[in-house]
C-alpha cells in the first residue's frame, strides 16, 4: 500500500467492524426472533434462504477474532449488540445476553484496542414488527429503553457509541424499495421509518446521556455520492441526495429535512413530527460515515415523486456491482463538515468491497481489495489536508459474514472463512493493512 499510519494526523485511528447478526450466530445462547428471520424464511428473499442462525460462530470464536484485529496492528473494534439478545422478546432483559457482550467488551480491552458499539444494526425484535416495525412510533421509544439496558451494563467500558447503523438502510431500503426486511414496498410506510428512525436516534442518545456513561456518542450514516448520467439527470441526483444523504444529515445537525425531500414524502409525515426535531438535533460527540460507491440516477419525467432510477456507471465494479470510486469518499467527507457538522469528528465507520475470494491452500490473495483500501485511504487523507476533522477509519469487515439479502455469497472480509469448518484464513489485504499501520 502507498500510505502508511505516519501519513495521517497523530491519534487517528484504525479499525474493523462488524455486526452482531452479521457474525455471531443467532442459535449461540438466548435470542429472540427478529424480522431478518422471517424475511430470509420467505422464498425469494435472500439468496439460498441463508440467515443468521450459525454465520461465523463468533459467539463461540470471539477470542480468536479479537486476535486478529489486536495482531492485525488495529486501534479499535467496532460491533453491535443486538437488540434480540439483550431482550429476546423486545422489552425483557436477558441477564445471558449482557453477560455475553460483557465477555465481548472485556476482550476487546485485554487486547489493547477501543469498543465501539453500535446498538441497532438491523435485528428488529419481531413483536415490534408485528406491531408495524418502525413505521409505529412506539418502536423509537422501545428502542430508548434497550439503549438504556446495554448502556447501563457496558457504558463504562465502551470508548464510542452509535445509536443506530445506517437509517437510510433502516427506513428506505427496507420499506420503499423492498430490499431488505421487513421488504415492504410503501411510500407511507417508508416515510414513517424515515422519521421514527431519527426519533430512535434521539431517543437513543437520551438513553446514552442519562446512563451517565463517558463513552463518545453518536450515529452512523451511510452516504452514496450522487452522479447524474447526463445533464439533463442532474435534478434526479438531487432527489436521490435529499432522500439518501440530506434527510438524515440536515436532521441531526440541523434539526430539519430538507425542503425538496418534503415535497414528496409530507403527505405521508406522522402528525406532529416537527415535535420531535429538537431532540433528534441533540449535540453528537462524533459523526460515522459508511462509504462504498456512487450512484448514477436516471431522470423518469412524468413517473411519480421521486421518479428516478439508479442505472449502472461505467467504472469498474466490485462482486456487489457497486461502482469503485474512491473520490466519492474524500469529496462526501470535505462536504459533510463543510456544510453540516463543522469541527465535529467524523469516524469512516464503514469502507471496503466484496471480491470474489478464493481459498488457495491456507492463503486468500485480494489485490482489488488492497487497491480499494488504499485509493480510499489516499481520499481520506486528501478531505483531512482540506481541513476535514476525520479521526479514523474503519475497514468494512473484519470477517467474510452474512451479507444479508446476499446471504453468504458476497464476501467483505479482510480474513476468509471457510464455512464448512469456521476456520479463519487472514487475506493478503489484512496483511497489506497490517504492516501499513503497524
Ligand atoms: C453496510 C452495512 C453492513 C454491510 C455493508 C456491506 O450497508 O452496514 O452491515 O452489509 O454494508
Amino acid at each position: 500500500m502507498s500510505v502508511s499510519r505516519k501519513d495521517f494526523p497523530e491519534g487517528f485511528e484504525f479499525g474493523v467492524a462488524t455486526a452482531a447478526y452479521q457474525i455471531e450466530g443467532t442459535r449461540n445462547g438466548i435470542v429472540g426472533p427478529s424480522h431478518w428471520d422471517s424475511y430470509a424464511a420467505t422464498l425469494g428473499n435472500v439468496v439460498n434462504g441463508e440467515n443468521g442462525d450459525v454465520a461465523c460462530d463468533h459467539y463461540h470464536r470471539y477470542g480468536e477474532d479479537l486476535d486478529l484485529v489486536r495482531d492485525g496492528n488495529f486501534d479499535t473494534y467496532r460491533f453491535s449488540t443486538a437488540w434480540t439478545r439483550v431482550m429476546p422478546d423486545g422489552r425483557t432483559v436477558n441477564a445471558d445476553g449482557l453477560a455475553f457482550y460483557d465477555r465481548l467488551v472485556d476482550a476487546v480491552l485485554e487486547r489493547g484496542l477501543k469498543p465501539s458499539l453500535t446498538l441497532y444494526h438491523w435485528e428488529l425484535p419481531e413483536v415490534f414488527a408485528d406491531a408495524g416495525g418502525w413505521s409505529n412510533r412506539d418502536t423509537a421509544l422501545a428502542f430508548g429503553d434497550y439503549a438504556r439496558a446495554v448502556m447501563d451494563r457496558l457504558g463504562d467500558r465502551v470508548g464510542a457509541v452509535a445509536t443506530i447503523n445506517e437509517p437510510w438502510c433502516i427506513a428506505w431500503l427496507s420499506h420503499f424499495l423492498g430490499l431488505h426486511a421487513p421488504g415492504m414496498r410503501n411510500i407511507r410506510t417508508a416515510t414513517r421509518a424515515m422519521h421514527h428512525i431519527n426519533l430512535a436516534h434521539a431517543e437513543g442518545m437520551q438513553a446514552i446521556r442519562a446512563s451517565g456513561s463517558k463513552a463518545d456518542a453518536g450515529i452512523v450514516l451511510n452516504f452514496a455520492w450522487p452522479k447524474p448520467e447526463s445533464d439533463a439527470d442532474a435534478k434526479a441526483a438531487r432527489r436521490f441526495d435529499g432522500i439518501h444523504n440530506r434527510w438524515f444529515l440536515e436532521a441531526i445537525t440541523k434539526g430539519q429535512y430538507p425542503a425538496d425531500t418534503l415535497d414528496g414524502l409530507g403527505p405521508y409525515m406522522p402528525d406532529g413530527w416537527q415535535d420531535d426535531m429538537a431532540a433528534i438535533s441533540a449535540p453528537i460527540d462524533w459523526l460515522g460515515v459508511n462509504y462504498y460507491t456512487r450512484t448514477t440516477l436516471r431522470d423518469l419525467p412524468g413517473a411519480v415523486w421521486p421518479a428516478f432510477e439508479d442505472v449502472p456507471g461505467p467504472l469498474p465494479k466490485t462482486d456487489m456491482g457497486w461502482e469503485i470510486y474512491p473520490d466519492g469518499l474524500g469529496d462526501m467527507l470535505t462536504r459533510i463538515a463543510r456544510d453540516y457538522t463543522g469541527d465535529t469528528p467524523i469516524i469512516v465507520t464503514e469502507n471496503g468491497m466484496a471480491g470474489d475470494d478464493h481459498l488457495d491452500g491456507q492463503t486468500c490473495d485480494d489485490p482489488v481489495r488492497v487497491q480499494y483500501f488504499d485509493d480510499h485511504l489516499q481520499s481520506v487523507l486528501r478531505s483531512i489536508k482540506q481541513g476535514t476533522p476525520v479521526r479514523g477509519y474503519y475497514a468494512w469487515s473484519l470477517l467474510d459474514n452474512y451479507e444479508w439479502s446476499f446471504g453468504y455469497d458476497k464476501r467483505f472480509g479482510i480474513v476468509y472463512v471457510d464455512y464448512a469448518t469456521q476456520a479463519r484464513y487472514p487475506k493478503a489485504s489484512y496483511h497489506a493493512l497490517k504492516d501499513a499501520i503497524g
